[in-house]
């Protein structure tokens, strides 16, 4: 694991979208993993300046998300579809066709897991994965206690996860879907580079988890221990507790 301390959210975003135009620029049909959140943002508008720069382009590239909510409005702004739509997809030259995530809405959610595996295969893989963590060591929706070699599943949210996430939704615990779907740790695993950002003292404990404690299903992000190529951007705050 590479870890990278840099003094704001924004040089966290620069970094990683250098990262990302190295990579783009040398496999123009790479595929890109996105995520949503706020730990992405930065590396998102940096990313859409660039493409509009002429800089960077997806044109050929296929995104894949990492999970959604079981159940949630097709047209509710926090179905995460719409959010990778407005935050980075629209803003950027991907084709809609090419933008692709896990249905939370699907008639058999056991069929549509396993199709979405296969389609991340069949495109070719990811080759650099954007991450974030949870403050309970998650990542994408894959919550402590879960397989760390899993697929793309259902699973059940935590209630610390449904709390977090309250804010989008008017702060009522009750409108938080209780399900999602996500990547597995194995799928995330398959992509060939990992690039994880953890900002703010509420990541502290689960980045020096995720870092230098033993890999646990308790802590889920310490299955990146074992990946050959992964990343982790960090500011102050989040790299505090690193010994
Ligand atoms: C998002 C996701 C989650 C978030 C994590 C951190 O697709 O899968 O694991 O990355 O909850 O969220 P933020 O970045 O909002 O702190």
């Amino acid at each position: 694991m590479e870890i990278f301390i840099l003094p704001s959210e924004e040089a966290i975003g620069k970094a990683i979208a250098d990262r990302i135009e190295e990579v783009f620029t040398a496999r123009p049909q790479a595929n890109l993993g996105v995520a949503t959140g706020s730990s992405p943002l930065p590396t998102y508008r940096e990313l859409i300046a660039r493409v509009a720069a002429g800089r960077l382009s997806f044109k050929d590239s296929h995104f894949f998300m990492l999970d959604e909510y079981v159940g949630i409005a097709e047209d509710h702004p926090e179905r995460y579809h719409n959010v990778i739509h407005t935050e980075i997809a629209s803003q950027v030259d991907v084709k809609p066709e090419n933008v692709h995530g896990p249905e939370g809405n699907a008639e058999d959610l056991q069929v549509a897991v396993k199709e979405y595996d296969q389609l991340i295969k069949d495109k070719g893989g990811v080759a650099l994965q954007i991450l974030g963590i949870g403050s309970d060591g998650h990542i994408a929706f894959n919550e402590p206690g879960g397989s760390l070699v899993s697929r793309t599943h259902v699973d059940t949210l935590t209630k610390q996860t449904r709390v977090d996430n309250a804010r989008f939704f008017d702060d009522d615990l009750s409108k938080v879907p209780t399900h999602c779907v996500t990547q597995g740790l194995g799928t995330i695993m398959d992509a060939e580079e990992l690039c994880l950002v953890a900002t703010g003292a509420n990541k502290a404990e689960a980045v020096a988890q995720m870092v230098e404690g033993a890999i646990s299903a308790m802590w889920p992000a310490t299955i990146m221990q074992m990946h050959p190529n992964a990343k982790v951007f960090l500011d102050e705050a989040a790299a505090s507790k690193l010994k």
